[in-house]
């Protein structure tokens, strides 16, 4: 009983976390919108308003979906090309690393063995590459940030990549618990200590893995593997649909 109402308020901070995420980063583009910085004509500002509108349903989409976010479960499953979301989420986050001064970068390759097509919670997925890109752009002072998509043999690979403060290396297995902050490097961020944990249940509800690298003052990689399921598509494993 105690663990089942433990799970719900982990469910529904994550709701939170997320839903307030989206709400900020509307919030800064639209203020710099309004400050003109993006042009003053509709034609220059239109893809913006483009990107804002996608922010804004990303958040409705959390807060409208029924299904609790722990317990993904079969119902929530669709096949969807992750070069789409990679695209949408350059544009929008490259805003949101302009405005604080750094470039985020997107690299891809050419052609992928398989194709790109993913079999998964795509809201999940999205969420779980948000978290991991607000972070890059929080814990970064200045510089450059990647994002990648490739294929490592059969398997398609994301990466997410700063030249931030890092995470000390005595502390990296802490990361994914729920509410913890390191407190080496979040004197002047904002933050709860909720972001790498929803990205760590996203992936491994998902069966996906998910390995960090990071050193101290030289920055962090988080890389994130979609295992190829056969057919052309790369995605969840029997966990996910067990449930
Ligand atoms: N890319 C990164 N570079 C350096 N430190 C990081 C990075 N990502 C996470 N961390 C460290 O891991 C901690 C946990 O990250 P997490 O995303 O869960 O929480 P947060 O960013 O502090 O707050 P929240 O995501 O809830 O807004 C952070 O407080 C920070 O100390
Ligand atoms: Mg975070």
């Amino acid at each position: 009983m105690q663990q089942e109402s433990l799970s719900k308020q982990l469910d529904l901070s994550s709701l939170l976390h997320d839903v307030s995420s989206s709400f900020r980063a509307t919030s800064l583009v639209l203020n710099q919108i309004i400050d003109g910085a993006y042009g003053h004509s509709l034609e220059e500002i239109r893809p913006f308003l483009k990107g804002l509108q996608e922010m804004n349903e990303r958040g409705l989409g959390l807060v409208d979906r029924r299904t609790p976010f722990l317990e993904p479960n079969l119902t929530t499953l669709v096949q969807f090309d992750m070069l789409d979301i990679l695209q949408k989420q350059y544009f929008q986050y490259k805003v949101i690393a302009q405005y604080h001064s750094l470039n985020l970068h997107y690299e891809t390759q050419v052609t992928y063995k398989h194709g790109t097509q993913v079999q998964g919670d795509s809201i999940s997925i999205d969420r779980m590459l948000c978290n991991l890109l607000t972070n890059a752009i929080k814990y970064t002072i200045e510089g450059d940030i990647f994002l990648r998509l490739l294929n490592q043999e059969d398997d398609l690979v994301i990466e997410i990549e700063d030249i931030g403060c890092g995470i000390p290396a005595e502390q990296l297995s802490n990361i994914f618990i729920p509410f913890w902050r390191s407190s080496q490097n979040i004197s002047d961020k904002p933050g709860i200590g909720m972001g790498l944990y929803i990205a760590w249940i996203v992936a491994y509800a998902h069966g996906l893995s998910m390995r960090v690298d990071s050193v101290t003052k030289q920055g962090t990689k988080f890389t994130i593997i979609f295992p190829y399921k056969g057919d052309g598509i790369y995605g969840v494993d029997g966990r996910m649909c067990l449930k």
